[in-house]
């Protein structure tokens, strides 16, 4: 059976830990590896990407594999073809799937019926890969992640459900803050509140994601970001958490929405550091599933 990574959950505390070591060294060496060696990995995008495509193409480049970026017209997916067969006949080729999509059902498919390790590179419920960057970025600033306090702040989605899970995997203690109808209500690896101030009291880091996301219609916009007004990620919020706070964001941003550009380009975020991380987490992923 292929190890997939559709949650984050499938790794053990150790794994994790010896994955962000593993991330570390390649950072440092980033043409160290030629894990993927004439290896393909397909990396199928349903959804728009800048962060996700860009560091999984580059990273495959520099473990020495060949990325096959495929959007749903590329495929006979879109034209009836099974995910089932879908999945088969791409494990007969490639080394590894990875895969963006708007359904939590058609990836959990695709990985029931796929002989090689299935990456979920966002689907409407994790973002696992996402979160390894994540945390890489914390253990960078802070040196270890056990103990540290993670305060997001803003709508209870998929990057906020995958921080408490990993998160917990490596004993960072997630609290989300989110208005009633946008918290994370589903979720047992996370404190829950209404109150940003209270979710950000002592925390290391301070996160945030936009208002409206890719599966959120327009019509629901402006009424999210009346929701979510209280909930922006400024300098005010920032010094109400512990002294030496970072600011972390998964990108895009909005600034004016719910992050200042004070924050977003200030001295505190780490957030185009978490941007670059993306590839190393990711490379040390690779090495894992398919080594
Ligand atoms: N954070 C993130 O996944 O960015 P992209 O949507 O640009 O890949």
């Amino acid at each position: 059976m292929p190890r997939h990574l559709l949650t984050g959950t499938e790794l053990s505390a150790a794994e994790l830990a010896t994955l962000l070591d593993r991330a570390a060294e390649l950072k440092a060496a980033p043409l160290s590896s030629s894990a993927l060696e004439r290896r393909t990995a397909a990396l199928i995008f349903e959804r728009p990407s800048t962060r996700t495509r860009t560091s999984m193409e580059a990273g495959v480049v520099e473990l020495g594999g060949h990325p096959m970026v495929l959007r749903p017209e590329d495929l006979q997916l879109s034209r009836g073809e099974s995910v089932r067969d879908t999945a088969i006949v791409l494990s007969r080729h490639v080394a590894v799937i990875g895969l963006r999509t708007g359904s939590d059902e058609l990836l959990e498919e695709l990985a029931a019926h796929a002989t090689v390790p299935v990456v979920n590179l966002l689907s409407p419920s994790h973002h696992p890969c996402q979160v390894l960057a994540d945390l890489l970025t914390l253990r960078e600033a802070f040196g270890a992640l056990e103990g540290l306090k993670l305060a997001y702040v803003g709508d209870g989605n998929n990057v906020a459900r995958s921080l408490g899970a990993v998160g917990a995997l490596a004993g960072v203690q997630v609290s989300v803050a989110a208005p009633a109808g946008y918290q994370l209500e589903d979720s047992a690896d996370v404190s829950v509140t209404d109150d940003p101030v209270a979710a950000v009291a002592g925390a290391h880091a301070v996160y945030t994601d936009v208002w409206v996301s890719m599966s959120d219609d327009e019509a629901s916009a402006s009424e999210r970001r009346v929701a979510l007004a209280a909930y922006r990620l400024d300098d005010e919020l920032l010094d109400r958490a512990a002294p030496d706070a970072i600011a972390l964001h998964c990108l895009p941003a909005h600034p004016g929405e719910e992050i200042t550009a004070e924050v977003l380009y200030g001295c505190r975020q780490r957030i185009w550091d978490q941007a670059e991380n993306r590839r190393h987490a990711q490379k040390a992923l690779l090495e894992l599933l398919v080594g």
